[in-house]
């Protein structure tokens, strides 16, 4: 076991020794990283993402009552609620692993109460999906303590889904959710959000790697313009009488761009010309053509910038500061708004461009930018100590 990682478990099977006592078992969810298809899933479309070995852990033991009682280590919380409770708390924090119980009976897990403590080291509000990696940890957790593992990967996918949308507010797509419960170490996977077919590609680049700089800029998809973004992309679909922009091409979207508000109408753009790029990427990637995949990548945040409106000046500033470095690819990943830039870098320009990073980061905004290696590890699991 990655060494972060086991030292997350003693922590939590601690927490839950002093608190709970003996006798739980472990479980662990991974937060995610998406190459290209920003934006993407919610209209039917493609997306590229791979988990990270960042995790959220819990460690549960079922208690015999009604009653759900938790500590999430990582904001010193402890709370709890009852299964039959039909609102559950007011906390948005505390809303998580309540909408999962709820959904998981909803499709008749027959769930009992239970004891849990959890935390992690996914960064929370980086864009690297702590909140799919806190439920999935605990839909995958539920599945194997109460109903024997018997619950496919993707129905455990949509009650993570469902849980954003019901019970959070965000109208998320299902990107996250699906890659923390089916990540695979050591590969991507490309999914067609619309058939759900999905298929894992081997991500072992000779020369280059992958890193992320968080910009410790706060990303908050609660209530947030998230879905405003998704809204426009609806209203576009039902202006030309699809059911997502995956069946509307650029040509039938400029000849209706008159009757679009303008702020639709860039929105849209952006998403179809994502649709474009991930292919462009797919093509790339099977001839080892890493350097197209970066350019795509550069072309990505320009229109998550741009048209999309999803970045901000610090993380603009940070993918300026990769290109003048001479990284192949960077750009803004997940929802927006702050969190972290993805680098597609050179090994040999690494540390040069780690160290730039971090210095004019700080030169321009008196802050400190987060370096976050990336390693491709599986996806929602049980934990054997
Ligand atoms: C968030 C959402 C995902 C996806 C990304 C943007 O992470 O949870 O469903 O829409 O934003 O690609």
């Amino acid at each position: 076991m990655e060494n972060n990682l086991k030292a997350i478990c003693e922590i939590i099977s601690t927490a839950f020794a002093e608190r709970f006592g003996s006798d739980a078992q472990l479980f662990a969810a991974p937060g995610r990283i998406n190459l290209i298809g920003e934006h993407t899933d919610y209209n039917g479309g493609f997306v590229f993402p791979g988990a990270v070995t960042q995790s959220i852990v819990a460690a549960i033991k079922p208690n015999g009552t009604r009653d759900v009682r938790l500590f999430a280590v990582d904001l010193d919380m402890e709370y709890s609620f009852n299964l039959d409770d039909e609102q559950g708390p007011s906390d948005v924090n505390q809303r998580y692993v309540y909408g999962v119980c709820r959904e998981m009976m909803n499709h008749g897990v027959a769930l009992d109460g239970f004891d849990a403590v959890y935390g992690g080291n996914v960064p929370l509000g980086a864009g690297m999906s702590s909140s799919a990696a806190l439920e999935c940890c605990f839909a995958k957790a539920l599945s194997i303590l109460f109903a024997n593992d018997n619950i496919d990967p993707m129905t455990l996918t949509r009650i993570g889904q469902a849980t954003e949308h019901k019970y959070v507010g965000v109208k998320c797509g299902i990107m996250d959710q699906f890659i923390s419960m089916h990540g695979r170490e050591g590969s991507l996977v490309r999914l067609d959000c619309r058939s759900g077919k999905f298929d894992y590609h081997p991500w072992h680049p000779e020369d280059y790697r992958l890193v992320l700089v968080n910009s410790c800029i706060h990303h908050e998809l609660v209530g947030s313009p998230y879905n405003e973004r998704r809204e426009s992309c609806e209203r576009v679909a039902a202006a030309a009488g699809v059911e997502t922009l995956r069946d509307l091409t650029m040509e039938r979207l400029n000849a209706m761009r008159s009757n679009l508000d303008a702020t639709d109408y860039k929105r849209a753009l952006y998403v179809l010309g994502e649709e474009q790029r991930v292919n462009k990427v797919c093509e790339a990637l099977q001839q080892g053509d890493y350097e197209t995949v970066g350019q795509q990548m550069y072309l990505t945040h320009e229109g998550l910038s741009k048209n999309y409106e999803v970045s901000c000046e610090e993380i603009d500033f940070l993918v300026d500061i990769a290109r003048s470095c001479g990284v192949t690819g960077s750009r803004i990943m997940g929802g927006g708004f702050g969190g972290c830039t993805i680098n597609l870098v050179k090994d040999s320009l690494y540390d040069l461009f780690v160290s730039t990073a971090q210095s004019a980061y700080k030169e321009r905004f008196g802050l400190n930018c987060q370096i976050i290696p990336v390693e491709i590890g599986p996806g929602a699991r049980k934990i054997i100590m």
